[in-house]
């Protein structure tokens, strides 16, 4: 096997994980796996299924049956769950308020883990793994961390207009709403590994965030 690279990119919501993670591995020809993608592919199908969401030991129950598939071209990520292209409604509010509860299930982390490091291992020549836990919990050894921000107003503004609205102060709400779960559930939260590089976002271009990231990985594979 040649030299495999490993890119680990975690931060909150609406930091510019997405952007930065695909147009990496675009430019460095390597493999990109969305795993935000995964844990609201879960929660769309257990919503499908009317599974109360309260309810760990079921979710996990339910969440064992269903059948995800992630396609890790960057120029065309796909994700299915039970053989149906969920990309488009898994980005639907129903989704999105949902998915914090379905992530804080051990389980659920557990399963969709092992799937990560599973793909992880299958990628070639290497792959950037976007997420919250990717740098801790799985991918520890990754030979590049970032821990990506951005100012509250910034991310509010890009999740509103990526949304098609401009209402920018319940975005923020929501995106705080959700990064306060993400951040204080029990099972591997939200949280800056210890060697991960720092990026704050928030007054440079995407192009800039990736040519940080790029020049990251240049020097990982230089040592
Ligand atoms: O990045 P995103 O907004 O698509 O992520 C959706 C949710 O999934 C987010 O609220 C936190 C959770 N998540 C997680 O717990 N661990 C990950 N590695 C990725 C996402």
């Amino acid at each position: 096997m040649s030299s495999q690279i490993v890119v680990a990119v975690d931060g909150p919501s609406g930091s510019g994980k997405s952007s930065t993670a695909r147009g990496v591995a675009r430019r460095l020809g390597l493999a990109y796996l969305d795993t935000g993608a995964m844990y609201r592919a879960i929660t769309w199908a257990l919503l499908e299924r009317g599974v109360d969401l309260d309810d760990a030991a079921a979710v996990a129950a339910a969440a064992a049956d269903v059948v995800l598939r992630s396609g890790t071209d960057p120029v065309n990520p796909t994700i299915e769950a039970d053989g149906v292209d969920v990309s488009e409604p898994i980005r639907g509010a129903d989704v999105t308020s949902n998915v914090s509860v379905v992530a804080a299930v051990p389980d659920v982390r557990a399963l969709l883990v092992q799937a990560q490091r599973d793909a992880i291992r299958d990628s070639l020549d290497g792959i950037v793994v976007e997420g919250r836990d990717i740098g801790t919990a799985v991918a520890p050894d990754a030979p590049v961390k970032v821990y990506l921000v951005a100012d509250a107003d910034a991310r509010a503004r890009r999740r509103a207009s990526e949304q098609g609205h401009d209402d920018a102060d319940a975005t923020q709400e929501a995106l705080a709403r959700r990064d306060h779960l993400d951040s204080s559930r029990a099972a591997s939260p939200l949280t800056k590994a210890d060697d991960a590089v720092l990026i704050d976002g928030t007054f440079l271009t995407l192009d800039e965030v990736i040519d940080a990231v790029v020049a990251l990985v240049e020097e990982a594979r230089g040592r």
